[in-house]
């Protein structure tokens, strides 16, 4: 006979497993829901809508400081390397404390889950 405790908890491990797999990868959907409470205020996704900020669409892969119109810092302008993960991760985290973050005020995003999930969304915009 089964033994349906065993059965019960096998599928709680199960589900468990794939959340935490989730938070690793950045959950796309939780993500849009960080961002439009917490960056849309500044950011457009739209292809050439700069708000406050410079518009987001492709920023994944994209060279830091790269839209022509908008007016960026120098610390930014100086940022030579294309926006990852791991950098969106860090700048995230504390924008005003990293080095290209000066222009952008905003103090972050201090839960690691809501920066690899709004870093999950934005890898959807292209
Ligand atoms: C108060 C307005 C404001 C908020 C809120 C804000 N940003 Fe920004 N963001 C800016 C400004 C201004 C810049 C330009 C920074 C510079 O030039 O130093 C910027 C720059 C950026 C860049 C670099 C873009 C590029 O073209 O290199 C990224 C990526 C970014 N923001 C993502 C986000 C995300 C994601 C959020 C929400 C979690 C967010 N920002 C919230 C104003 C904001």
């Amino acid at each position: 006979m089964i033994n349906i405790n065993r059965v019960v908890l096998v599928a709680a491990l199960a589900v468990s497993a794939s959340n935490a797999w989730a938070v690793d990868a950045g959950d796309a959907v939780a993500g849009k829901a960080v961002f439009s409470h917490t960056c849309q205020n500044c950011h457009s996704v739209e292809i050439g809508v700069n708000k406050v900020g410079p518009s987001l669409w492709n920023v994944v892969g994209r060279q830091a400081a790269s839209i022509p119109d908008f007016s960026y810092s120098d610390a930014m302008k100086a940022n030579k390397s294309a926006w990852t993960a791991s950098s969106l991760d860090a700048y995230l985290a504390d924008p005003r404390g990293d080095l290209h973050g000066v222009k952008m005020y905003f103090k972050g995003l201090p839960a690691a889950k809501d920066r690899a999930d709004v870093v999950a969304y934005l890898q959807t915009l292209k």
